[in-house]
């Protein structure tokens, strides 16, 4: 990566002489081109054109043969929330909030790595060109993209196929990755889902006078369901996190629906009684350390005191310190996908504390990632073991 430039800085009294003779039919030499490198390749935090962590920008879609091991992909759609929309410029805040994160200075302490100087090549993909204007089509739209990416050529054998980190854009977007995982991977994938909200509600139990509308923020996980994306089976349930939602009508029907889907709960109040530690345990028990795991992570997990800027707020929720603990305690899933969905930057503060809080939350998982992947290779037989 370019900042491995910045130290010689202290080299640039002695450069000099190269320009004088620049013109257009120059042969750059490596030596000359190494010294530009070295000249003008560093980028301050506030420098550039604004990728994820200054990542290079690799318009993915449209450039079929570029290999991946991990891809930051937007998804800018906000048309399927139920609340405040908005979250259509959440890529652009989170990249934005991302720019005290470069590859110089990158290296995660609790992690032992530097994810954007190890083996994975990470790349920022764009956004996928979501219509505002029909979400039938935004839906098809996402899930072919997704699909199309989540089959790309890796550089690493430690990644035998690509990560998708999608940045939101509304929560229904999961239900495109999910389709797209469960083609990749031939099998159904177990998610682990932090929100205060459920997201597994049957859009059939709401009022439907004027017709159902199924693809909703809240009815994804309902649908990935019923399309047998996520498993049955009762050791292999999907996770809830952080929740704290009202439910609909008088009684329990809505946590009984979800546990007929094969998911189980954590509260928000949980943490009180079993700690973070608690939770992390409990996360773990539930998905162990290698069945394929996709982690979604909806922003107002966190208490609307630390994340403001999204669709759906819901007092009571984690700090954004509590969640990071917890995500780095789970660092030994398999994950082979992630989200950072509703964040909705008009509603945060001028000091970006929400979009903030999603960027780091993207770093934390592409570091569980390349970590995760690195023990891999020390594993008999795990991936990249033959080749390397
Ligand atoms: C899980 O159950 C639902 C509801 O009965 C069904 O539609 C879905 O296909 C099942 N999933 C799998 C992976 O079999």
């Amino acid at each position: 990566m370019k900042s491995a430039a910045f130290l010689s800085l202290l080299a640039l009294a002695g450069l000099s002489a190269a320009c004088s003779h620049d013109h257009d039919d120059k042969e750059w030499t490596q030596e000359e081109l190494a010294e530009l490198e070295a000249k003008w390749g560093n980028e301050w935090s506030f420098n550039g054109i604004g990728t994820f962590a200054h990542l290079n920008h690799v318009k993915c879609l449209t450039e079929p043969t570029e290999p991946f091991d991990i891809a930051i992909v937007g998804a800018p759609f906000d048309t399927a929330v139920t609340y405040r929309p908005g979250a259509r410029f959440g890529p652009r805040a989170i990249r934005q909030a991302s720019a005290r994160q470069t590859s110089f200075r990158g290296f995660n302490p609790r992690a032992g790595i530097n994810p954007y100087q190890n083996w994975a090549k990470v790349v920022d993909c764009g956004d996928i060109p979501v219509t505002p204007i029909d979400n039938n089509i935004a839906r098809e739209q996402m899930t072919q993209a997704l699909k199309q990416l989540g089959r790309r050529r890796t550089v690493s054998a430690l990644a035998p196929k690509p990560k998708l980190m999608t940045l939101g854009g509304d929560h229904s977007l999961t239900l495109p990755a999910l389709r797209a995982l469960t083609e990749v991977y031939g099998r159904p994938i177990q998610v682990l889902h932090f929100d205060a909200h459920l997201d597994t509600w049957n859009p059939a139990a709401y009022p439907s006078y004027w017709g159902e509308t199924h693809f909703t923020h809240g009815s994804m996980f309902w649908m990935a369901n019923q399309e047998g994306l996520l498993s049955n089976s009762s050791s292999e349930p999907s996770v809830h996190a952080g929740l704290r939602t009202r439910l609909s009508g008088t009684d329990w029907t809505d946590n009984i629906d979800d546990t007929a889907q094969n998911w189980v709960r954590f509260a928000a109040d949980d943490i009180d009684d079993i700690g973070v530690k608690g939770i992390i345990a409990g996360i773990m028990g539930a998905l162990g350390t290698e069945n394929p795991v996709y982690l979604s992570v909806d922003i107002d997990v966190l208490d609307p005191a630390f994340a403001p800027g999204t669709g759906t707020p819901e007092p009571g929720g984690w700090t954004t310190r509590e969640f990071i603990r917890i995500l780095r305690g789970i660092e030994g899933l398999n994950l082979v996908g992630a989200d950072v969905v509703e964040v909705s930057p008009a509603y945060q503060g001028n000091g970006e504390e929400t979009s903030l809080a999603a960027a780091q939350v993207v770093y934390e998982l592409i570091t569980s990632m390349v970590k995760r992947g690195q023990q891999d290779m020390g594993k008999e037989g795990g991936p990249g073991h033959d080749e390397l």
